[in-house]
């Protein structure tokens, strides 16, 4: 992953850098990532989607990762932002990201939110349902004000990924369904306070098929085929969500970034065309996509268990509570070890966390050398949906963060101290 290499003491390095040497400088978990490799991904989905169409906006998911860091680096590669909450949205415009980039996702924005995106007259509020609709045209007539807005929409979609990371289906608990998102079109285009400029969907997450991205593709440009023809109604910006898959495993390789670029832009002109619909801004939203694979997590092996003919564990520092990934959707990892990245992997090994549940493993049944205590296990393309989802579960302080840019590491998430933990616990 990234841009790494192995030096001749065996040693993982990443951006230049030894990951040996950066356990022993800012301690472990560590989560580390490349900027380099951000702003690669970052340019190669613009190069990808805007050579093929031009007005093609890239927006990055910040559900993914977000720091006010990732926030910068994201913005002066000129994405736009998805946020699903306040609190993204706090993050993004206290690094001073722009929010006329910034996408308001979320299923069930609380008035707070709603007011926050008014305030901070966010680019596009993308809203869910008609209860959302409602309020909001309530709270923008009251400021005087008028916002962009698109509709979620379920395209009804199957993309065979995780059951836990569709949410393109009919049953879905995103967005309107399609009469749903009619009648809520024939609502806004009354509205004083809200501009409809579009359609968004997101089917799912770590898609492999393009084919269900052609599918949505179709259904929804039928859709908005039916909403000129019903409602006189012209779409300006068609927002495709995110759901690219990427590499976690050796041999398991999803499509390029250009060759679903590709696939996603023929379609949306063809079916345009077919159509008879002028071709509309488009938008992708990557999360998972942009920046998982700039990042690898770093643990120390404490314990070591051999249950004879049965099982070997080495326990780890970490575990669910900064990755839930493996037990909440069975994801798998190969994992290394950082300081012995050219010995023989001949052992067979689960990779246990810390947290007192047996689900937290991180990697069962892996190929290591023979662990010894004091190892470090590196575990590949944590750069996505780890951190964001992490919790304090057992008072564990959550992991730091590194960013490497220019041979050299820079805190970017302080490790969380007792101060952290009782803050907010009044007794
Ligand atoms: N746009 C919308 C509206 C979304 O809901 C999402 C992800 C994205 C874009 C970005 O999707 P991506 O390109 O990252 O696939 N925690 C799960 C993934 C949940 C994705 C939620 N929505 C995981 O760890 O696999």
């Amino acid at each position: 992953p990234l841009n790494s290499s192995i030096d001749d003491n065996g040693h993982l390095r990443i951006g230049g850098l030894d990951a040996v040497a950066l356990t022993k400088e800012f301690g472990t978990p560590l989560y580390v990532f490349d900027e380099d490799d951000i702003r690669e991904r970052c340019r190669e989905f613009k190069r990808e989607f805007t050579g093929r169409y031009a007005a093609t906006h890239i927006v990055f998911a910040g559900k993914a990762c977000l720091t006010r860091a990732i926030a910068k680096i994201v913005a002066s590669e000129g994405l736009g932002l998805d946020v699903v909450s306040g609190g993204e949205l706090e993050i993004a415009r206290s690094a001073g990201f722009p929010t006329d980039a910034i996408y308001f996702h979320g299923n069930n924005k609380s008035d707070a939110e709603l007011e926050m995106a008014l305030e901070y007259r966010v680019g596009r509020i993308v809203v869910d349902n008609s209860f959302e609709l409602g309020r909001l045209e309530t709270m923008a007539a009251r400021r005087g004000v008028r916002a962009d807005i698109m509709f979620r929409i379920k395209p009804g979609i199957d993309p065979h990924t995780h059951a836990k990371i569709t949410t393109g289906n009919i049953d879905s608990k995103f967005g309107f369904g399609l009469d749903d998102a009619s009648a809520a079109a024939a609502q806004a285009m009354k509205s004083k306070n809200l501009r409809l400029i579009g359609f968004h969907y997101h089917i799912g997450s770590q898609i492999f098929e393009i084919q269900p991205f052609l599918d949505a593709m179709k259904t929804t440009l039928e859709f908005m085929a039916r909403m000129k023809r019903e409602l006189g109604f012209i779409t300006e910006e068609l927002d495709t969500g995110g759901g690219y898959a990427i590499q976690y495993l050796s041999g398991v390789v999803p499509p390029t970034i250009g060759e679903y670029a590709e696939a996603i832009v023929n379609a949306f002109r063809d079916e345009c065309r077919r159509l008879g619909l002028a071709m509309p801004k488009l938008s992708v939203e990557p999360g998972r996509a942009t920046v998982a694979r700039s990042a690898v997590a770093l643990y120390s092996i404490g314990a070591i268990k051999d249950i004879p003919g049965i099982r070997r564990y080495a326990c780890v520092d970490g575990g669910m509570a900064d990755n839930i990934r493996p037990a909440l959707y069975c994801s798998q990892y190969e994992p290394y070890l950082a300081n012995r990245m050219s010995d023989f992997a001949g052992q067979t090994y689960t990779i246990a966390g810390r947290f007192c549940e047996s689900g937290d493993i991180l990697a069962t049944d892996i190929k290591l050398p023979e662990v010894k205590r004091g190892d470090i296990l590196v575990m590949p393309v944590c750069g996505a949906y780890c951190i964001p989802m992490s919790s304090n579960y057992n008072a564990f302080y959550r992991p730091a963060m590194v960013m490497i840019k220019d041979g050299k590491a820079r805190l970017i998430r302080r490790r969380e101290t007792v101060e952290d933990l009782t803050r907010t616990d009044l007794g």
